[in-house]
């Protein structure tokens, strides 16, 4: 059944109350391949694999003039809106940059007040115009399940067009996710990989979507434990201990965060979302910032093999004397985004195997 009859068949309501991994399969094209990106679950172990070597590839076609031009003449004729209501730097850049090294031409709505959202217009129709002028629509809303409900959308109408959700409420933000294992994946890779691994995961895991994602994803390798350090008010969500619970993994739940590091091997900070706080300061009482923060004095714990990640932006959650350290890679995690996220589009518009190809031939 094409993905289009089995949206006809249910409707957003119902579809929204199956459970994430019985929604992720709708979002796939019949090869298997995403057609839209819009939560982490349906992402599966083989998927990752070849995004992570597509990813590879094309950082390394694109070290050379010549393998830029290969690339940036795969879709010359196609065009992306990055229509981004929240605030966002590495992610609107990293795709904006992605789009560019594959040839799409970008495009961007950041500010609704300059758009006809203004004169009233729903952001459901908002969505729509863009898919009569765009060939792929990257998104990034404080609506939680709004990406996922417009691709939902979108692929009930005459001119369906790939989503890409780049971040959404407290919920989701996949390709964070994918650029995250990427990161783990390129760290780990004289260590066997991911599988075996204990993540740490630090800060506000309560409303930190990359986290939530990420977990997620996590789900797919081998034995990972998953530890979640903070404090009782911005701990990790129930719902995601419940999906570690039922998968078998292996986690911990502690407001310890110091104790912990020298068990990890990939220490995951993530900043206070106090954006996202009813009443100001609430996300700031009782938390005590010294028991969460990443020192220079932590190196000496953390394992000689171990890494530090983050998300960004970072505010007080590493000290910058962290930065120059082998272990940081947080910054090398950015720039991933860039990669992957090009990887994800290219395989979303089925150009994976011209790549690889040009690859074998060319970058062996
Ligand atoms: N990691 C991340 O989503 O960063 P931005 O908010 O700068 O896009």
């Amino acid at each position: 059944m094409t993905q289009r009859r089995m949206m006809e068949e249910l409707s957003w309501e119902d579809f929204n109350k199956l459970p994430l991994e019985e929604r992720a399969p709708y979002f796939l094209q019949s090869s298997g391949r995403p057609y839209h990106c819009v939560i982490a679950q349906q992402f599966d172990r083989e998927a990752l694999d070849k995004l992570c070597d597509l990813a590879t590839r094309i950082r390394k076609i694109a070290k050379s003039k010549i393998g830029m031009d290969f690339l940036s003449n795969l879709m010359r004729n196609k065009r992306a809106m990055l229509y981004f209501t929240q605030p966002s730097t590495r992610t609107f850049l990293s795709f904006f940059s992605a789009c560019q090294i594959l040839g799409f031409s970008p495009a961007e709505v950041r500010d609704p007040s300059i758009s006809s959202e203004m004169k009233g217009e729903t952001k459901e129709d908002t969505i729509r115009t863009f898919s009569s002028f765009f060939d792929l629509i990257i998104m990034r809303t404080p609506a939680q399940g709004f990406a996922e409900q417009m691709a939902w959308m979108l692929s009930k109408t005459d001119r369906p067009v790939p989503i890409i959700n780049a971040g959404s409420g407290k919920d989701q933000h996949p390709t964070q996710a994918l650029l995250d294992i990427y990161t783990l994946e390129r760290s780990f890779e004289h260590r066997g990989g991911i599988d075996g691994k204990t993540v740490l995961f630090c800060g506000d895991l309560a409303r930190g979507r990359t986290v939530r994602s990420l977990s997620g994803l996590l789900l797919q390798y081998k034995n990972v434990k998953q530890i979640f350090a903070a404090p009782d008010h911005l701990q990790i969500g129930q719902d995601i201990l419940d999906r570690l619970t039922a998968n078998g993994v292996e986690f911990k739940v502690t407001n310890d965060f110091k104790g912990q590091i020298k068990n990890a091997d990939a220490v995951y900070m993530t900043r206070i979302q106090d954006e996202w706080d009813t009443n100001p300061g609430e996300s700031s009482k009782g938390y005590k910032h010294e028991d969460y923060y990443f020192t220079g004095d932590d190196l000496k714990i953390l394992s000689p093999k171990g890494i530090i990640m983050h998300p960004l932006p970072r505010r007080l959650e590493i000290s910058t004397d962290c930065d120059d350290d082998p272990r940081a890679v947080y910054w090398r995690q950015e720039r991933n985004g860039m990669w992957i996220r090009a990887a994800l589009i290219a395989t979303i518009f089925c150009r994976d195997q011209e790549i690889t190809n040009y690859y074998m031939l060319n970058n062996r």
